[in-house]
């Protein structure tokens, strides 16, 4: 089945105004590239201002919490993100998982929960070093898509991202095998859990994605598209990885 490619920027910590510059860069280059998806995830602080720039460039969140409102102190709802104009977010980034101790049931509530809001859900899985150098990585991906998936999940809002956790901002990449055999587990779990629905889920992939490595990431098996951090910042670096999957 062939499934439109998208290629979604994370900003992570990284986002002031003064970049505001980049982001209609990047929106111009995707409406120039219209064969291909492109999306950008900003922190909460510059959404709205981002969105006011982009044009068509659909901007998202890089979080929501999983509850409407409440004693949350710094968090902010799904519901409020949408108010923004973001129409997206990442939930369940690795990073948040290491650094915020949440766990693939809070992947799936804050997943759920952005839905219901009417968001495009990007939902991060991915593997440690320790846990590939164990020969567990596959296990551990399925036991996250099996415990972070929502019920439900459809092509119309969600989307997986495998990102191996030792590929993040480390310059390294699994091998061209090692990406199209994750992303072929991850379809087949998929399937067993949403059924036909699954042939239409995207399953980007993330981690160290460059204008250098696109191409070849991108025509893999099973990989619909890229989850990209630090090669977002800039259209100079964002612009290539767009092109690559046009
Ligand atoms: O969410 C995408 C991000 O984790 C990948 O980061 O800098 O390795 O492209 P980077």
């Amino acid at each position: 089945m062939t499934r439109r490619k998208l290629v979604a920027g994370n900003w992570k910590m990284h986002g002031l105004r003064a970049q505001l510059g980049e982001i209609e860069a990047i929106a111009a280059a995707a409406s120039r590239n219209t064969g291909v998806d492109v999306a950008l995830c900003v922190p909460f602080t510059l959404i709205e201002r981002a969105v006011a720039v982009a044009g068509e460039l659909p901007i998202g969140a890089e979080d929501v919490h999983a509850e409407k409102s409440g004693a949350h102190t710094g968090c902010v709802s799904a519901e409020m993100v949408r108010e923004t104009g973001a129409t997206l977010t990442i939930v369940g980034h690795s990073e948040r998982r290491a650094d915020q101790h949440e766990t693939s049931h809070d992947a799936w509530a804050k997943a759920a929960a952005a839905h219901e809001a009417g968001l495009r859900v990007i939902l991060c899985v991915g593997e440690t070093e320790a846990e590939r150098d164990a020969g567990r990585a596959e296990r551990v991906v399925q036991a996250q898509i099996e415990k972070s998936v929502p019920e439900g999940a459809a092509a119309s809002w969600f989307t997986l991202a495998y990102e191996p956790r030792w590929a993040i901002g480390t310059g390294r990449t699994p091998t061209p095998d090692e990406i199209e055999s994750m992303h072929s587990i991850a379809r087949a779990k998929l399937s067993r859990m949403v059924g036909e629905e699954a042939a239409g889920i995207g399953i980007l992939y993330g981690g160290s994605v460059t204008g250098k490595n696109a191409e070849s990431i991108l025509s893999l098996e099973d990989v619909d598209g890229a989850l990209v951090g630090g090669a977002s910042l800039t259209a100079e670096k964002f612009v290539p990885i767009i092109e690559a999957a046009a």
